[in-house]
């Protein structure tokens, strides 16, 4: 599995540091408010069980799957429901966990919804940032870092389900998604 990567963006390392630094802004500025925290399955979910044990105060957690990649490397445009919240948002402050901001897509429908929803407050925070990719508007309240247009796997980030499992962020090398 390590063959298949050309370099590593981001170690273990300098995760948990970005981690660290998120985790201390959202402590403080959620004091009092008990959130709920809603990791974007699958990518975000290293990323958001790092982050919640990093928060020293009280918070919820709940999971939702959507999906707008499929096996590609391009974003179908579609963002389809596979697994809902189990937790009512109504009055809540809703802190969206994500692995990465690409196309906007994803996020600019939850956020969307949410707010129909009738959350009390939506912000998101993301591990990762792809600016130069965006096609729909979002703007993300805690950003680890801003990223290239590479293509970026591990750490929760797939290539076609796979590297998952990796313990840090690489970049793929493109005879592996070139076929
Ligand atoms: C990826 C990633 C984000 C989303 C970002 O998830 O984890 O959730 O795409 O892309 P966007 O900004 O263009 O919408 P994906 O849909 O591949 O599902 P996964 O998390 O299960 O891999
Ligand atoms: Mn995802
Ligand atoms: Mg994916």
């Amino acid at each position: 599995m390590e063959n298949d990567i050309l370099k590593v963006l981001y170690s273990q390392e300098d995760i948990h540091d970005i981690t660290k630094r998120l985790a201390k802004q959202i402590k403080h500025d959620y004091a009092g408010k008990n959130p709920l925290v809603i990791c974007i399955l699958k990518g975000a979910i290293m990323f958001m069980t790092d982050l919640v044990r990093e928060v020293d105060d009280y918070l919820e957690i709940d999971f939702m799957d959507v999906s707008s990649y499929g096996n590609e490397t391009e974003s179908s445009g579609e963002v389809k429901i596979l697994k809902d919240l189990d937790t009512s948002v109504a009055n809540r402050d809703v802190l969206i966990v994500e692995d990465i901001v690409d196309t906007g897509r994803t996020l600019h429908y939850l956020t969307q919804i949410f707010k129909t929803r009738n959350a009390n407050s939506v912000r998101i925070c993301t591990l990762m940032d792809k600016p130069e990719r965006r096609v729909a508007p979002v703007h993300a309240d805690y950003v680890g870092t801003t990223v290239p247009n590479e293509f970026v796997v591990g750490y929760g980030l797939d290539f076609a389900e796979r590297y998952r499992n990796l313990p840090y962020i690489g970049v793929l090398k493109p005879e592996v998604y070139a076929h």
